[in-house]
């Protein structure tokens, strides 16, 4: 008879409280049963940033809702339940805090193991989840909190190329969104804007380009713009459309040259591997920019790697992607007990210099 695995997943390490609900026959592609998010930008908005301890006492407040409501969703009973895997880091520490604790009192209310899960694991895995994409696979993290290139090889081993030493590009993007009064969340507004202007005509800095490796900085990029912005108000007394889309082309222009030449860079590494699948995944908020998308595309065709972006859903923080990564802890014998700690950072390799860059939902890795 062919084994069935029912996990529930829980996360929480920054501002979605998530819980999900997979379930794996042996030999079979995983099925997500549920996945529950429950966002907190309503409560952070007033900050113009995630406060930790709103976060916390938010988490530990709408963690069992997320869990009884992915139950009810999926249909399964809290005697069904195989395993609970939990974020148990890097993030914000009161968050990831609430998380453990409450994944720690159902398996032992359950008498059910109980995996802890890097969230970046989390991320990195998903191709798998939804492609069934095999190792050794490239992936970039590209969001408000990630910036990095790695080489995932297996469930618990990762080598990171490279990462952004300052800013994460997603937050780029809302600062640019800042600095010209376009609505938050940045990325979108400013790639809608950058569909009319003229990429050309602001000259932005391509920051590290020359450098070598896989490292990446945003933060020049934004000062850039900051500039032409003022020197615009100082010359004019303000900016005209025209003078926004073109900031916004000229700054995603910069964004996806460095992305892409960094891109190309990580793919030459990967390579010297010569894995059986040539495949880069991208995953992370940023990656729903399709200019960004066509840039990576493009590079992939020209080097002979199939590319896949997972669906939104599960590019974004949710707790299917820390179900699944348990999954595969899980499967390969690893299982926590009472002592799992929560970590505020957890890098995935444990073998590569510490980031500098933090991205703005605090320091991941
Ligand atoms: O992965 P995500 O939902 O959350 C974390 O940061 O963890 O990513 C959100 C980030 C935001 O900074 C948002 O501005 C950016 O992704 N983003 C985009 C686009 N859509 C969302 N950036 C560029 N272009 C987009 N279309
Ligand atoms: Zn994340």
């Amino acid at each position: 008879m062919s084994k069935t695995l029912t996990i529930l997943g829980l996360e929480s390490s920054c501002d979605d409280t998530a819980a999900a609900i997979l379930r794996q026959t042996e030999g079979q592609p995983a099925q997500i049963l549920a996945s529950i998010v429950h966002g907190q930008n309503a409560l952070h908005a007033d900050f113009g940033g995630v406060v930790p301890e709103i976060a916390a006492r938010a988490h530990a407040e709408k963690l069992d809702v997320c869990v009884e409501e992915a139950l009810s969703e999926s249909g399964v009973a809290l005697g069904e339940i195989d395993a609970i895997a939990v974020t148990a880091g890097p993030g914000l520490i009161g968050g990831v805090m609430s998380g453990v604790m409450c994944a720690k009192g159902l398996s032992a209310g359950l008498g059910v193991p109980l995996v802890g899960v890097n969230h970046l694991a989390g991320h990195a895995l998903t191709p798998r989840l939804t492609d069934q994409v095999t190792f050794p696979y490239l992936m970039l993290l590209v969001s408000g909190g990630h910036c990095q290139f790695l080489i995932a090889r297996g469930p618990d081993d990762f080598t990171r190329l490279g990462g952004t030493i300052d800013d994460a590009p997603g937050e780029a993007f809302d600062k640019t969104a800042r600095l010209l009064g376009l609505p938050q969340p940045g990325g979108p507004s400013v790639e809608k804007a950058a569909r009319q202007g003229d990429p050309k005509r602001f000259a932005f800095p391509r920051p590290l380009m020359d450098r070598p490796g896989c490292d990446l900085s945003f933060s020049g990029l934004k000062t850039a713009l900051l500039r032409a912005r003022d020197a615009l108000v100082a010359d004019q007394g303000g900016l005209t459309e025209t003078d926004r889309n073109d900031l916004c082309a000229s700054f995603q222009a910069a964004v996806v040259d460095v992305l892409c030449k960094k891109t190309s860079r990580a793919i030459a590494s990967y390579m010297t591997e010569t894995p059986s699948v040539p495949l880069l995944a991208v995953a992370g908020g940023v990656a729903a920019n399709s200019a960004i998308r066509a840039g990576l595309e493009t590079i992939c065709k020209d080097n002979g790697l199939a590319f896949t972006a997972p669906p939104l859903a599960l590019c974004t923080d949710n707790a299917a992607m820390i179900a699944y990564a348990g999954l595969e802890r899980f499967k390969a014998g690893h299982s926590d007990d009472m002592r799992l700690a929560a970590r505020p950072r957890w890098p995935l390799d444990k073998t590569a210099p510490a980031l500098l860059g933090g991205g703005k939902k605090g320091a991941k890795a």
